[in-house]
């Protein structure tokens, strides 16, 4: 069988189908290297001093990983020099991170979480990176936070990569999803699948369910009722999946369905979610909604939420789309 690497695929769509610029291009296959590398060191676990805390706090607060901090480096490292970003932004920083002036400013913002799910790399579970490229407005040298500032819908790419028994690439350039698996001996990604379509029904819900008396009513009803099964309101059996990293979560979703769910919840009321809309919630939904499926904050469709800052947080409910939308007009009806 004869089989198309990522490059292949990526200057096809550029070629052939106008899809996308030369500068994207390199970008997608940049930051796939540097997802190579991170896969490798992912894969050597203990063996390359990898594992444990780093001893330092993020700006979310939250401990970083060793890994996450190896992870940060190596996709600032990759994409610094290219010539094809103006900056990059990332969840384990606390500003942006301009590109500077001996190198060669591009017009593209790259968002990402560079590695999500910290909590399951100590355990050997499936973790992930994830991204978002955003194209700056306006052709002036500078760059700021407010550029970054634009709603998912925005997107010129997005993309994750999970790290689990295999490394697998999946990515949108805004014409569907296709998926890349890393071939380990030749060190190159291949495509395995495209046109990738979530099923719009779904007996698989995914949410962490120790949080449940922390949540408003629309959540608790929603969740209430598939536990309920076929006894109940639903009148079907569901079953529950929740790996902890959001990029093995959501990859199940595209895979064969479902409905993921890190709702509000009343611990911190201040705070939409625990999500980060800019570096998870945004390329996921851009993901999810260019497979058949919904993302929504319960409230509103994910991509159209306006960013007030970078590390903004957000209320999700993605996959398949019928529970979406009951979900969502559960909000609704709640008021
Ligand atoms: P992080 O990026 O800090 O590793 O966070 C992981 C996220 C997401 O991947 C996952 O769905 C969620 O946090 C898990 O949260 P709980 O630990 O609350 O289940």
């Amino acid at each position: 069988m004869k089989r198309v690497s990522l490059t292949q695929y990526l200057v096809e769509q550029q070629r052939e189908h106008g899809r996308i610029p030369a500068e994207l291009r390199l970008l997608i296959e940049v930051v796939a290297r540097a997802c190579k590398r991170i896969a490798i060191a992912v894969n050597k676990g203990a063996l390359g001093d990898v594992l444990g805390s780093a001893g330092t706090d993020n700006v979310q607060g939250e401990v970083q990983k060793k890994l996450d901090i190896i992870s940060n480096e190596v996709l600032i490292e990759a994409n610094i020099w290219g010539g094809h970003l103006a900056a990059m932004a990332s969840e384990e920083m606390d500003s942006i991170h301009v590109v500077p002036d001996r190198y060669p400013q591009g017009e593209y913002l790259l968002l990402f979480d560079p590695l999500d799910g910290s909590s399951n790399i100590d355990v050997n579970v499936s973790i992930g990176t994830i991204f978002s490229v955003l194209r700056k407005v306006g052709h002036t040298r500078g760059v700021s936070e407010e550029d970054f500032l634009q709603p998912g819908k925005h997107q010129a790419a997005a993309g994750y990569c999970v790290y689990g028994p295999q490394s697998t690439l999946v990515l949108t350039l805004g014409n569907g999803v296709a998926v890349f698996t890393l071939d380990r001996e030749t060190g190159s990604w291949y495509l395995t699948q495209e046109g990738l379509r979530i099923p719009d029904d779904t007996q698989e819900f995914s949410v962490n369910m120790s949080n449940l008396r922390h949540w408003a009513p629309p959540v608790t009803r929603y969740i209430d009722e598939c536990l309920a099964g076929r006894d109940g309101a639903r009148g079907k059996d569901f079953n529950m999946r929740w790996v902890g990293s959001m990029v093995a979560d959501v990859h199940r979703i595209l895979t064969r369905g479902g409905v993921f769910l890190y709702p509000w919840d009343k611990r911190e009321p201040d705070k939409p979610g625990k999500l980060r809309l800019m570096y998870e919630a945004n390329p996921m939904a851009f993901l999810v909604e260019q497979a058949g499926g919904l993302a929504t904050n319960g409230r509103e469709r994910i991509l159209d939420v306006q960013p007030a800052k970078l590390h903004e947080r957000v209320s999700v409910v993605l996959g398949s789309k019928n529970e979406v939308e009951r979900a969502t007009r559960y909000h609704a009806e709640a008021g």
